[in-house]
């Protein structure tokens, strides 16, 4: 499973890049936002920073909009996959965007009839919101094992299943037992996949010995 990191912090997404665990990063008008920062200028730095996809997301409502602004965005660098929202009008300038050869991240996916709908549109990625369903008391993981079933019944949808909205270690170890190919997460949220108590108190254990020991570990 790929991770990405779900943010518009350029620090924290080079702090994590330096770490060689990330496979790529999403974006959306909230973070940028949130950055002050011009969208264009903001994604080129963050594609400097990060090999894999970068997604960018369109502001537009239209189809004709959205593939004008997925035209801007996806030429700021080759690793930008456009982002836009899965509705009627976003489906159409997917399939318009995918044809001229960019990456699309179609987004806000709440169904499994929308992700068929989004593969069926030629996306790169898809993106079902697992957290905001569980707001809703909705399972969000069930939504994720209904689209891996589906696209997993059919050889010729090749869209990849981006897991959004994720909030906690558990999203994470449950969407890769289900076997989606991708999860984004907050900067926050990946170290507490790590973190855990036995591991430290085996650690400072066994770094007490090390000191009573009196050795070091030298050329
Ligand atoms: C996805 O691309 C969104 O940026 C994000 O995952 C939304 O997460 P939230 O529901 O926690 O805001």
């Amino acid at each position: 499973m790929k991770f990405f990191v779900d943010s518009a912090d350029v620090d924290a997404i080079r702090e994590i890049a330096g770490n060689g665990l990330i496979d790529g990063v999403t974006t959306n008008p909230s973070f940028v936002a949130c950055s002050g920062r011009p969208i264009k200028e903001l994604i080129a730095e963050i594609c400097s920073v990060v090999d894999g996809p970068v997604s960018a997301e369109v502001a537009a409502t239209s189809t004709e909009e959205m593939v004008r602004e997925g035209r801007i965005l996806g030429s700021v660098a080759p690793n930008v996959a456009v982002k836009v929202p899965l509705t009627w009008e976003g489906l159409k300038a997917c399939n318009v965007l995918t044809t001229e050869g960019f990456m699309v991240n179609v987004t806000l996916c709440f169904s499994a009839n929308q992700a068929l709908m989004a593969a069926k549109a030629g996306a790169t990625f898809v993106s079902p919101f697992v957290g905001r369903l569980d707001d809703l008391n909705i399972d969000g993981l069930d939504l994720i094992a209904e689209i891996r079933a589906i696209f997993d019944n059919y050889d010729a949808l090749e869209t990849e299943i981006l897991c959004a909205s994720v909030r906690t270690p558990n999203h994470v170890k449950q969407v890769a037992l289900i076997g989606a190919d991708i999860v984004t997460l907050p900067p926050e949220v990946l170290p507490t996949l790590v973190s855990h108590p036995l591991t430290d108190k085996g650690l400072a254990a066994f770094l007490a010995d090390w000191e009573k020991g009196g050795q070091t570990i030298e050329e």
